[in-house]
């Protein structure tokens, strides 16, 4: 077998290093060595927007963004998407296994048994002022829970995480259904444990159908929330476990999480596709909007990924669901324009070139839409889908005895010293 090794040569100097090469990765450390002069700092990499650094090793979620293959702890999204229900996914991606099924009854139901939220809760719920966003008010909820349980702060007893844990998945949906009626002025609808879980949200938020279109809805929820459970170290995970690492409980970690999939070249791209959408407003108008994008005044929402270079495979499966869920709804304009838009842009060198293609938020707001969910609060759907998958790797970086506070380093191109000038001397 050829050796494991990367030698480097710095030219500056003709000084040669060797560092071990373990799944395809050196250790950055390494570089330190390379220095002009023995007090010199010495070498770092330089990598904006870390699109080339692993700040981890995970067995949690495999992309390969050029193939458009993920799975969750080895199984395909597609299987998990057609046979599985999210809380079994939320197991499987905690846990490592998919649970056997008196396992799953068991999990069910402890989850469930988690979904009434403290009094004090629902109170600061009526605080926020009309009009405020949905996702400014899950993450002051979340942010809220760190007050009302201090037990939290024993991040490391695993017993500990999982009780958190677990009431996390089960508040998280009666928060969200309780704060949305309030800004309607609409009555708190409790959790019905009997549910299941997306039908159970379906029920708080007052968005069940009639008993035709109910299961139907039901289903494509908890689909829907399958496929945002993980994507393993993206913006918002990346923001949980940069706050994790210094020990914060993991209400506030996941606080932070929220607010950087807030964004909307994040989680926020799904509530701005249904803009852009309803901006464009008819297949006629494809054309000139195209060019928009083409001369750098717009950006086409929902095309494009830093990892899948292909077709993004959870795209495929909303699109799928759209067309499930729009043939009991009715159907919407709007998918008439995105279907056209994505064809279009598919064969424009543009988006070709870039190997830019739909991700997955570009067909779920009209899902959404369909369903009764006001646009201001998609975000909010992908935050509570992605729940078990940012408890999952806050599991393993508390496990993890490889991580140490999260602390990268800078270039600094600032001023030199200088001595510090009176108030009378300043220009
Ligand atoms: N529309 C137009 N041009 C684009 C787009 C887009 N949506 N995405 C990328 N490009 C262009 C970009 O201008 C650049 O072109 P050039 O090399 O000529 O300057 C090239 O493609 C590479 O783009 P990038 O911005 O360097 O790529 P990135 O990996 O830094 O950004 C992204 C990834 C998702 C932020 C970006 O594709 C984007 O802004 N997409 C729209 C927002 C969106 O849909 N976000 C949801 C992502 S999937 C759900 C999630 O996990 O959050």
């Amino acid at each position: 077998m050829s050796k494991q090794t990367l030698t480097i040569t710095d030219n500056r100097t003709g000084q040669t290093i060797e560092l071990p090469i373990e799944h395809d990765t050196i250790p950055a450390i390494g570089l330190r060595q390379l220095k002009v002069q023995a007090d010199d700092f010495g070498m770092m990499v330089y990598d904006p927007g870390y699109t080339n650094t692993a700040s981890c090793k995970s067995r949690v979620t495999f992309v390969d963004g050029d193939r458009g293959i993920l799975r969750y702890r080895g199984y395909p999204i597609e299987q998990l998407a057609e046979k599985s229900s999210f809380l079994e996914v939320a197991h499987l991606l905690l846990f490592g296994e998919l649970p056997a099924a008196a396992m799953l009854t068991e999990w069910n139901a402890s989850v469930m048994a988690q979904s009434q939220i403290d009094r004090s809760l629902r109170e600061l719920l009526k605080t926020f002022p009309a009009g405020a966003h949905p996702m400014g008010i899950l993450i002051s909820a979340v942010a809220a829970m760190s007050t009302l349980y201090p037990d939290s702060k024993q991040v490391h007893d695993s017993g500990n995480r999982l009780r958190q844990t677990v009431r996390l998945l089960g508040q998280l949906p009666t928060a969200i259904a309780s704060a949305y009626r309030q800004r309607l002025g609409r009555p708190h609808i409790d959790p019905n444990p009997a549910l299941g879980y997306s039908e159970n949200f379906l029920h708080m938020m007052g968005l069940t159908g009639d008993a035709e279109i109910g299961p139907v809805l039901a289903r494509a929820m908890d689909v829907l929330f399958i496929l945002h459970a993980d994507h393993e170290q993206n913006c918002s995970t990346s923001a949980l476990r940069n706050i994790a690492s210094s020990e914060a409980d993991p209400y506030c970690a996941l606080a932070g999480a929220i607010g950087a999939l807030y964004g909307p070249l994040h989680g926020g791209a799904n509530e701005a596709v249904l803009r852009m959408l309803a901006e464009i407003g008819d297949t006629k108008n494809i054309p000139a909007f195209l060019d928009r994008v083409k001369n750098r005044e717009v950006r086409l929402m929902g095309f494009g990924h830093r990892v899948y270079k292909n077709y993004d495979p959870r795209a495929q499966i909303v699109k799928r669901i759209a067309y499930e869920v729009l043939e009991v709804t009715g159907s919407n304009p709007l998918i008439d324009i995105a279907v056209e838009l994505e064809g279009t842009a598919l064969e424009d060198d543009y988006f070709v070139s870039r190997r830019l293609y739909p991700n997955v938020d570009f067909y779920t707001g009209i899902i959404y839409q369909a369903m009764g969910f006001p646009v201001e609060i998609f975000p909010v759907l992908f935050a509570l889908g992605r729940a078990p998958g940012w408890l999952a790797q806050w599991m393993e970086l508390m496990s993890d005895a490889e991580q140490r506070i999260a602390r990268p380093r800078q270039i600094y191109l600032g001023e030199a010293e200088r001595p510090y000038p009176p108030i009378n001397e300043r220009g």
